[in-house]
């Protein structure tokens, strides 16, 4: 079901859970004041509570009452890039519940760039909890029909159209007051150490499954963003025909002869990464709707955006646990 933007934000004030588009990827969105509201979106999407959620909201003023301390580096980073694909891990003020946080100290906040959230962020008068609007562990949304297509019947949607970014927003957290990254996103590195005026220590997050310490340990990486269809990241070389199998592919600016064009999906002829990272998602989305044997993603440059797609791809190729 599709909603307007009164009728999105009068069921939020109603405590309903509703799909909402940002410039990133969809989010599913409720009160963040409403405690039995953000339950249900953990319900929705089958999403374990230890996983804390972004709090979004619409202004720089409306940040500082759930905070309680704003680092030096995350003043500059936020007037450098908000609204827009940045969140910000700071220590919680008291009006952010334990739920949100998982229990811990600190919360993840931004304030998203996509106007028609601006609006919606203007008109309800709390705080929005949203995650990506997917099933926990499965392929972000970038459009509303991605919402529909995999959440069904359950939740209102707010038609926003295509993602600008189509990848997550970059997470920063603050160690000793210095910036370290949390998750790559919409927003590469290169530019936030630009901003900073040197490099940002990547110090992965937990995405998963226990959540405790917030840490994973190195070179282990968790299930996330992943089709149905099985996926490896690279192509595989030499090619040995497909031995029966059918195939998908996805590739950065060309086809490949040996599969049928249908069976592929090319992210950007020209080479240009922010469009390839725009149709990532839409892409892995096409790829899994198709009911193929295997699925392939090409790697790409691992610089800026690519690196982001890269460590998305490399999520997303981990096997299910068995
Ligand atoms: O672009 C985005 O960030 C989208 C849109 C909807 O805003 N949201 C999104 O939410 O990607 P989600 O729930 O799919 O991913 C949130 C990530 C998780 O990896 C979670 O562990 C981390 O943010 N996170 C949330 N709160 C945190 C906290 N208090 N401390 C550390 N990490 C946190
Ligand atoms: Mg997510």
């Amino acid at each position: 079901m599709y909603t307007s933007l009164w009728q999105t934000a009068r069921l939020l004030e109603a405590g309903k859970v509703v799909a909402i588009p940002t410039e990133t990827v969809y989010g599913l969105a409720a009160n963040g004041y409403d405690g039995d509201a953000v339950g249900h979106i953990f319900d929705i999407k089958q999403r374990p509570r230890t996983s804390p959620l972004i709090v979004h909201v619409g202004r720089q003023e409306e940040v500082e009452p759930l905070v309680a301390s704003m680092p030096a580096g995350a003043q500059k980073l936020a007037a450098h890039f908000w609204p827009g694909p940045l969140t910000l891990v700071l220590p919680k003020s008291s009006l952010v519940s334990d739920e949100i946080t998982a229990g811990r100290a600190c919360v993840a906040i931004r304030i998203p760039a996509h106007p028609l959230t601006q609006e919606l962020l203007g008109i309800v008068r709390f705080p929005l909890v949203a995650p990506s609007a997917n099933p926990f562990g499965h392929i972000s949304p970038t459009t509303a029909a991605h919402v529909a297509a995999q959440l069904g019947e359950e939740v209102p949607i707010l038609d926003g159209g295509a993602a600008e970014r189509g990848l997550e927003s970059t997470i920063v957290g603050f160690e000793q007051g210095r910036p370290q990254l949390y998750r790559r996103g919409s927003i590469p590195e290169e530019a936030l150490a630009q901003v900073v005026g040197a490099p940002i220590p990547y110090r992965q997050s937990k995405e998963g499954k226990e959540g405790r310490g917030g840490q994973l340990s190195p070179g282990r990486l968790e299930r996330h963003y992943a089709p149905r269809t099985s996926l490896q990241l690279g192509m595989p070389r030499p090619w040995k025909g497909a031995a029966g199998q059918r195939v998908g592919l996805l590739r950065y600016r060309t086809h490949w002869a040996e599969v049928p064009a249908a069976h592929q999906f090319v992210l950007s002829p020209e080479g240009n990464l922010a469009a390839a990272a725009r149709r990532l998602f839409a892409g892995l989305h096409y790829l899994d709707g198709l009911g193929l044997d295997a699925l392939y993603a090409e790697r790409l440059p691992d610089h800026g955006l690519g690196r982001v797609m890269n460590d998305r791809l490399a999520r997303a190729a981990v096997p299910p646990a068995a």
